[in-house]
C-alpha cells in the first residue's frame, strides 16, 4: 500500500492533492443531481475525493465513478459515504432501541445486514457507529446512539464496527465504517442541538471517550468530527483531540473526516474565516472536509502564505488515499456496485426476518398489571391512535435510504399475526399533535405529523367508539419519527398534548388500555404508568416494527428489552443517570430531610431505571455467592448467583452486574455496569450464572488521567436491573 500509494502521490498535482480532501453531496433530489455540472466538472478535474448522500441505488454511483475513471487524469477512484445508521434499505430500530437488546450477536448481524445491503447499492462508507454518550433526553440525537453507558456503549461500538467491516475490508460487501462524533456531542448544554459541550477531563476519559475509543480499538476505518467545542476549541480544530489524542495516544491510522460544514462552523464559534479555519483544521489532524469546501478553496493559498505545509496537506491525501486502497477500490473501483445482487438481496425476505427478530429483542416492557399482555387472538380489540397506522413514521430518524411505503404499520402488523381469530377495530383517535407550527417544524422531510381533516372531537369520538366494542384497547402513540434525531430537541419530553386526551378519555372507559409507545427518547411517563394497565416502549422498530410489535403483543415473542437510559420522571431531573456520584449529602429516598441533595417538588430516581425492562415471566435471583472475600491483584474473582425462571413464560433475562469502589483517590459512583449476560429460561428453570471479575475491571482515570485500580473495599450488585439487586464486599488488597 506505502509504495503504491507514494508513488501515485509523485504523479500527483498539488491541487489534485487537496481535491481528494474535498468530500461532496449531490444533495437533497439525488437522483441525476450527482452527475449535475459541478459535481461532474470537479470529478473531472480531479477536484473531488468523494461522494456521499447517495441513495439512489448502484448505476447512479457507477455514473459517478466512471467520471472519475475515465475523465480524471489519474483516474483515481471516489469513494462513496451514506449515513446508513440503523440498516440501508432495510431498516432495523433506531440505535437507541437496538441498544435495548443488550445482545451483541444481534446488535453485528444487524450491521452486516445493512453493510450488505449498502454495498450492493455501490457504497463503501457509513457514516456509522454513532457512540455518543448522552444523559439528556432533551437532545434528540440520544436516539442515535447507545445511551448512557460508556461500558455498553464500547461492547455496541465494537459489534457495530465489526458488522460493517468484517475482517476484510477489500470485500465486496463489506463497508467501511466511520465512528462518531468525536467527541462528547452528546453532552451539548441544556440538551439543545449543537450547543456548548464543557466538562472536565476525567468525566470525558471516564464516561464519554471510552466507546470512540472502543471503536478505534476495534479498527474502525474512519472517524467523524463533532460540531461541538471542546475545551473552548471546536473539535474539528482541536488538535489535542484529533491528533495528541486519536493518533498518538490512541494509535488511530484512518481517515478523519469533518461533520457537514463543520470546517466552515468554526467562524461562527469565532475561530476566524474560511482560511484561518481551514487552515487550523487540517493543523489539527483532519483530513477530509465535508460539503464546505474550505480545504478546496484555501489550502493553497494557506501553502504560500506559510499558514499550513505540504507536508501536512500530503499527510491528509494520503490517509485518503490508503482507505480507498484497503477498501479495494484501486484494485477494481465498480466492486461494491452491483445491480443484481441489490435486486436480489435489499429488503430480502431473510433481512426482512432478521429486521422483525431484533426488533422484537429491542422492546421494553415497561409495566404490564394483571398480565394484560400477551393478548390472546381472539376478541376484539381496539386499535387506537395517530401512529397505529402510520407507515410513515415507523422507520425512525436517520432512514435516508428507507422506503417508508415498504414497512409494516402496527395495523397491518396485528391483522397478519392475530390471524382471523380477533376482531381489529381501528381508529386514528387524535393528532399526533394538533399544533400546526410545531407540525411544520417536525415535517422537514414529508408529512409524518398528520393533521385530519376532522376534528379532534370526531377523532375521539370514533376511538371511543371503536374502546366501548373492545375487550382491550391498544393505543399506539408518542412520537412523530422526526420528533427526535439531527436538530430535533425538546424542552418537554413528554407526550403530546392531542395523544394525552385521547389516553385520558380511553382510561377513563374502564376498559385496559396497552400502550405502545413510539419514541427516540426516554419520554416522562409518569401519568401514564399511573394509569394505563401495559406500556409496551416501541421505539422506532424499522421496516418491520408491525409485526415485530404484534409479536410481542400475542406473546409469540416474550419481551426481554432493557432500558439503555433512565427514563426521568420530569425535566426538572435532567440530567439524570444510573451511575451518579453519591454526594457529601446523599439523601436516601425516605421523606424530606433539609439539607440533603434532593428537590422539594420531586424524587431523585427516575420513573424507569437504567436497565429496566419487564418480562411476560418473572426471574428471582438467589445465592450470590464470590469465590473469595479477598483478591490479590493478580487473581481473579468469580461472583455467582442463581436465576430462576418463576412465571408462567419461557423467556430471556439480561442478569446485569455492577460495582462500587468505596474508597478512592477521588469520589467514584454510587454504581458501574461492569458484565451482563443474556440467559433464556425455560418456565421453571434455574441456571448458575458466572461472572468473573480482576483489577482491570475496576480500573478508572484518576486525577492525573492514569488508568490504575486502586486496592480496597469493593460492592458487587447483581440484578435485572440498575435499582433492584443484591449485593455482596469484597477487597483488593495492596499485594
Ligand atoms: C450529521 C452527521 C451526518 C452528516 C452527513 C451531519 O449533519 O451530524 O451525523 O453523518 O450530516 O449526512
Amino acid at each position: 500500500m506505502n509504495a503504491f500509494v507514494t508513488s501515485l502521490m509523485s504523479k500527483m498535482t498539488l491541487e489534485e492533492k487537496i481535491g481528494q480532501l474535498n468530500l461532496v453531496t449531490p444533495g437533497g433530489a439525488v437522483t441525476g443531481a450527482v452527475v449535475s455540472k459541478d459535481v461532474d466538472e470537479k470529478i473531472r478535474k480531479g477536484l473531488v475525493g468523494g461522494l456521499f448522500g447517495i441513495t439512489t441505488g448502484p448505476e447512479i454511483v457507477r455514473k459517478a465513478q466512471e467520471i472519475a475513471i475515465n475523465n480524471s487524469r489519474l483516474h483515481i477512484p471516489l469513494i462513496f459515504g451514506l449515513d446508513v445508521i440503523h440498516g440501508h434499505k432495510t431498516l432495523f430500530p433506531i440505535p437507541l432501541g437496538i441498544s435495548c437488546t443488550w445482545d451483541m450477536d444481534l446488535i453485528q448481524k444487524s450491521a452486516r445486514v445493512a453493510a450488505t445491503e449498502a454495498s450492493a447499492d455501490g457504497l463503501d462508507w457509513a457514516f456509522s457507529p454513532m457512540v455518543d454518550i448522552a444523559r439528556d433526553p432533551r437532545w434528540g440525537r440520544i436516539s442515535e446512539g447507545s445511551g448512557e453507558d460508556a461500558y455498553l456503549g464500547s461492547q455496541i461500538a465494537r459489534a457495530m464496527v465489526k458488522g460493517y467491516q468484517g475482517n476484510d475490508l477489500s470485500k465486496y460487501d463489506a463497508i467501511m465504517a466511520c465512528v462518531k462524533h468525536f467527541a462528547l456531542y452528546g453532552g451539548a448544554e441544556a440538551g439543545r442541538e449543537y450547543n456548548t459541550v464543557d466538562m472536565s477531563r476525567i468525566r470525558m476519559y471516564q464516561d464519554y471517550l471510552p466507546p470512540y475509543k472502543a471503536a478505534v480499538d476495534a479498527g474502525v476505518g474512519s472517524v467523524m468530527s463533532s460540531f461541538n467545542e471542546i475545551d473552548g476549541i471546536p473539535a474539528t480544530g482541536n488538535r489535542w483531540l484529533l491528533t495528541d489524542l486519536l493518533r498518538k495516544q490512541w494509535k488511530f491510522n484512518g481517515l478523519v473526516v469533518s461533520d457537514y460544514t463543520s470546517v466552515n462552523e468554526m467562524t461562527a464559534h469565532g475561530m476566524g474565516d474560511l482560511q484561518a479555519v481551514s487552515a487550523l483544521a487540517l493543523h489539527a489532524g483532519l483530513d477530509m472536509d465535508m460539503v464546505g469546501e474550505g480545504f478546496l478553496t484555501t489550502l493553497q493559498k494557506s501553502l504560500k502564505e506559510g499558514k499550513v505545509t505540504l507536508a501536512e496537506i500530503e499527510q491528509a491525501c494520503r490517509r485518503i488515499l490508503e482507505a480507498k486502497y484497503k477498501l479495494g477500490l484501486f484494485a477494481d473501483p465498480y466492486r461494491r456496485m452491483n445491480a443484481e445482487r441489490a435486486a436480489k438481496e435489499i429488503l430480502s425476505d431473510q433481512h426482512r426476518k432478521t429486521a422483525r427478530e431484533v426488533a422484537a429483542h429491542s422492546f421494553v416492557l415497561l409495566k404490564n398489571v394483571n398480565q394484560v399482555l400477551p393478548l390472546r387472538k381472539s376478541g376484539t380489540i381496539a386499535l387506537v391512535g395517530p401512529l397505529a397506522d402510520s407507515k410513515r413514521n415507523m422507520l425512525g430518524t436517520w432512514s435516508v435510504a428507507g422506503d417508508w411505503n415498504k414497512s409494516v404499520s402496527v395495523l397491518e402488523g396485528m391483522k397478519d399475526v392475530a390471524g382471523a381469530g380477533a376482531n381489529i377495530i381501528y381508529a386514528k383517535g387524535a393528532n399526533l399533535s394538533d399544533d400546526t407550527t410545531f407540525a411544520k417544524r417536525v415535517n422537514v422531510f414529508g408529512t409524518e405529523i398528520d393533521i385530519d381533516k376532522r376534528s379532534p372531537a370526531d377523532m375521539l369520538q370514533e376511538a371511543l367508539d371503536a374502546a366501548s366494542k373492545a375487550d382491550v384497547v391498544v393505543a399506539v402513540v408518542g412520537e412523530a419519527a422526526d420528533m427526535t434525531g439531527e436538530s430535533s430537541s425538546r424542552s418537554d419530553i413528554g407526550i403530546p398534548e392531542s395523544q394525552e386526551t385521547l389516553l385520558k378519555a380511553l382510561v377513563k372507559t374502564g376498559k385496559p388500555v396497552v400502550i405502545v409507545l413510539f419514541n427516540g427518547r426516554p419520554m416522562t411517563l409518569v401519568w401514564e404508568n399511573d394509569q394505563a394497565t401495559a406500556i409496551l416502549d416501541a421505539w422506532f422498530g424499522g421496516t418491520e416494527a408491525g409485526h415485530a410489535i404484534a409479536d410481542v403483543l400475542f406473546g409469540d415473542y416474550v419481551p426481554s428489552g432493557k432500558l439503555t437510559t433512565s427514563f426521568p420522571r420530569n425535566t426538572g431531573q435532567i440530567p439524570i443517570y444510573y451511575n451518579h456520584k453519591n454526594t457529601g449529602r446523599p439523601y436516601d429516598g425516605t421523606g424530606f430531610p433539609k439539607f440533603k441533595s434532593n428537590y422539594l417538588d420531586v424524587s431523585n430516581d427516575p420513573l424507569y431505571p437504567f436497565g429496566f425492562g419487564l418480562s411476560y415471566t418473572s426471574f428471582s435471583y438467589s445465592d450470590l455467592s464470590l469465590s473469595q472475600k479477598n483478591i490479590s491483584p493478580n487473581q481473579k474473582l468469580s461472583v455467582k448467583l442463581t436465576v430462576t425462571n418463576t412465571g408462567n413464560y419461557d423467556g430471556e433475562e439480561t442478569v446485569q452486574l455492577y460495582t462500587r469502589d468505596l474508597v478512592g483517590s477521588i469520589a467514584r459512583p454510587v454504581k458501574e455496569l461492569k458484565g451482563f449476560q443474556k440467559v433464556f429460561l425455560k418456565k421453571g428453570e434455574s441456571k448458575e450464572v458466572t461472572f468473573t471479575l480482576g483489577v482491570d475491571d475496576l480500573r478508572f482515570y484518576n486525577n492525573d488521567l492514569k488508568y490504575i485500580y486502586e486496592p480496597g473495599d469493593f460492592k458487587v450488585f447483581v440484578g435485572g436491573n440498575s435499582r433492584d439487586v443484591k449485593e455482596a464486599g469484597f477487597t483488593v488488597s495492596a499485594k
